[in-house]
């Protein structure tokens, strides 16, 4: 439902970032605003700078943070140009904390028209904001081996091969235009078995795989990770949600190789004079039991958080 997006790991987010110490934060994935209130109603001598790809999400993002007046700025864009986003902005300084909350918003879920979900019929689209290609235009016109590719790299489904082969056979018949058509031909290959947890919809990988692959998702999060870690001031926090291993694992390499400093091409060795950063969360922090109660979106959530030198 529109505007009720809550927000995940809230009291963990905050505890990482710390915003009682005030200076300028950036919420590079604001969506419905929930992480962004709950810091700015925590912190009055905070200002956030709200960035999404989503013109609908900052709408509602804008309506939601109105009460926080000039202490809240909000962007249009993708966070892999964060610097640049930020510079065009006229935001000057280095930030306090930044935050990155991945993946879709409840408001790109549960509107059929934006094609994400595979709970409602609607058009195969998944775009989050500023890209061309839908997710029909990949179904309908990559290679087999293309799609194949896709579906076992973002989407990690061992039947990838044969998933692939049955979208191929399946629009050669008529294109795959919906969300129901795909879910169908997914149905059909893997005969309606979900995944070896049990829990998982046949389905769910696949659209995983599609919307990575639209959206270029973790491309942009390598290029973001690199230039949050450089607009942050001493003491400076990140934190990174992210809801599948495919993210986690690049944010914990990133941390991990920024935490090490850069490798000394003579010695081998990382030279600690280049350290950018301490790690504050030794594993990735997930939600408790009754969090995932209510709510359940946040099962998949894991966050990590580091501190800039
Ligand atoms: C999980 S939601 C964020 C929810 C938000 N923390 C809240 O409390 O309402 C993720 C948001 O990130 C946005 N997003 C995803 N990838 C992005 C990117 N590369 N650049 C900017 N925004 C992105 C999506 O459009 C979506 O609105």
């Amino acid at each position: 439902m529109d505007g009720t997006h809550l927000p995940v790991l809230v009291a963990e987010t905050l505890a990482a970032l710390a915003p009682e110490r005030g200076g300028l934060y950036v919420d590079a994935t604001v969506g419905l605003g929930g992480h962004a209130e709950a810091l700015l109603g925590d912190a009055p001598g905070a200002r956030l700078v709200g960035v999404d790809r989503d013109e609908q999400a900052l709408a509602l993002a804008g309506e939601r943070l109105a009460p926080f007046g000039d202490r809240v700025r909000l962007v249009r864009g993708t966070f892999d140009r964060i610097a640049e986003l930020l510079a065009g902005a006229g935001v000057e300084g280095k930030a306090a904390g930044i935050l990155a909350d991945l993946g879709v918003s409840s408001l790109q879920l549960d509107r059929p028209e934006r094609g994400f979900s595979f709970r409602f019929k609607g058009p195969l689209d998944m775009r989050m904001g500023g890209g061309e290609r839908t997710a029909a235009d990949i179904v309908n016109h990559s290679t087999e081996a293309e799609l194949e590719e896709i579906i076992k790299e973002y989407g990690e489904e061992w039947r990838a091969r044969r998933i692939a082969r049955a979208i191929v056979e399946a629009r050669e018949e008529e294109p795959i235009e919906t969300t129901a058509d795909l879910r169908a031909v997914i149905d059909r290959a893997k005969g309606g078995r979900r995944d070896r947890e049990g829990r998982v919809d046949p389905a769910t990988r696949v659209f995983q795989a599609l919307r990575i692959a639209v959206n270029d998702e973790l491309a942009g999060l390598e290029a973001f990770l690199d230039q949050a870690l450089r607009l942050l001031d001493g003491d400076g926090r990140l934190v990174i949600i992210s809801y599948h291993s495919l993210e986690d694992r690049i944010v914990k390499n990133r941390l991990r190789d920024a935490a090490r400093g850069e490798v000394d091409p003579v010695t081998g060795r990382p030279r600690a004079e280049t350290r950018l950063i301490e790690v504050l969360t030794r594993k990735p922090v997930r939600p408790g039991a009754a969090e995932v109660a209510w709510n359940p979106r946040s099962r998949s959530a894991r966050l990590r958080a580091a501190r800039r030198l």
